[in-house]
């Protein structure tokens, strides 16, 4: 379970983060909706300990990783499949040098278990034969189900994605949300997945959440944040 607790976060003293509540699930998938600069991010960071609030704390599966050393963090790290807005992956490497990284740092597999474990991952992602390919050769989707891939590479019980769907036409936005959620229902993960993309995220989301300058302001399945009466909840889901 992921269980955030009255969180604040100020960045060059301006209130980014506003007493954030927030629990997930083992095995949920919850998406943080909210428009660009909202603080989603923001949010994502401090549940990875790359930020450290100014107040409240996070626990991941049963540990405060608020005041944990850095070296604890990376363990806890380890733990965690993150795709990144961007995808990130590395430009000078191919698809399988890309995939291998995490699996040579992280893993003692030998050379033909890893380029089997390779296989199979980018099977579940819907990929086949793209090992030499480097990512300039690779269309967007394609780029975000090597990185959706590498995710999840290390088998980790939590996954993150920050705006999984931007800059991706409506077809490969679709495709790509089915696959989170059919990939984490299998994986069994823990999943965050931040998005402005409303259609998608119902797609994608067990539960949604809703920020706003920073709080969140809606929480709850469709049926409930959508019927909101909030004013701003209401504008948001209607556009
Ligand atoms: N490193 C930073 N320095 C200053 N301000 C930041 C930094 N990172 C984020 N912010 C501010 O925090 C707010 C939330 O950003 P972010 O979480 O990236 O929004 P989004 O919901 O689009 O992901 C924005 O106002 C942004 O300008
Ligand atoms: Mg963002």
């Amino acid at each position: 379970m992921i269980k955030v607790s009255g969180l604040y976060k100020a960045i060059n003293g301006q209130d980014i983060l506003q007493d954030i509540n927030l629990e997930v699930e083992d095995g949920e998938i919850l998406v943080i909706l909210g428009q660009s600069g909202a603080g989603k991010s923001v949010l994502l960071q401090h549940l990875m300990g790359l930020r450290k609030p100014d107040k409240g704390n996070v626990v991941i599966s049963g540990v405060d990783i608020t005041n944990l050393s850095e070296r604890d963090l990376l363990r806890v790290r380890k733990n965690i499949g993150y795709l990144f807005q961007e995808g990130a992956l590395y430009d000078f490497m191919d698809v399988y040098e890309n995939l291998a990284f995490p699996l040579e740092e992280h893993t003692d597999l030998n050379e033909g278990q890893i380029s089997q474990r390779i296989k199979n991952v980018l099977q579940t992602v819907g990929l086949e034969g793209v090992e030499g390919k480097y990512p300039v050769e690779l269309s967007g989707g394609m780029r975000k189900r090597v990185a959706l891939a590498r995710a999840v590479i290390l088998n980790s019980k939590i996954l993150f994605c920050d705006e999984p769907t931007s800059g991706l036409d409506p077809i490969r936005s679709r495709d790509i949300s089915d696959l989170i959620r059919n990939l984490s229902k299998q994986l069994q993960c823990t999943t965050v997945v931040t998005s402005h993309d409303v259609a998608n995220s119902f797609r994608i989301a067990d539960r949604l959440a809703l920020i706003h300058e920073g709080r969140l302001i809606a929480v709850g399945i469709q049926g409930e944040i959508a019927s909101s009466k909030d004013p701003f909840v209401r504008q948001f889901f209607k556009n």
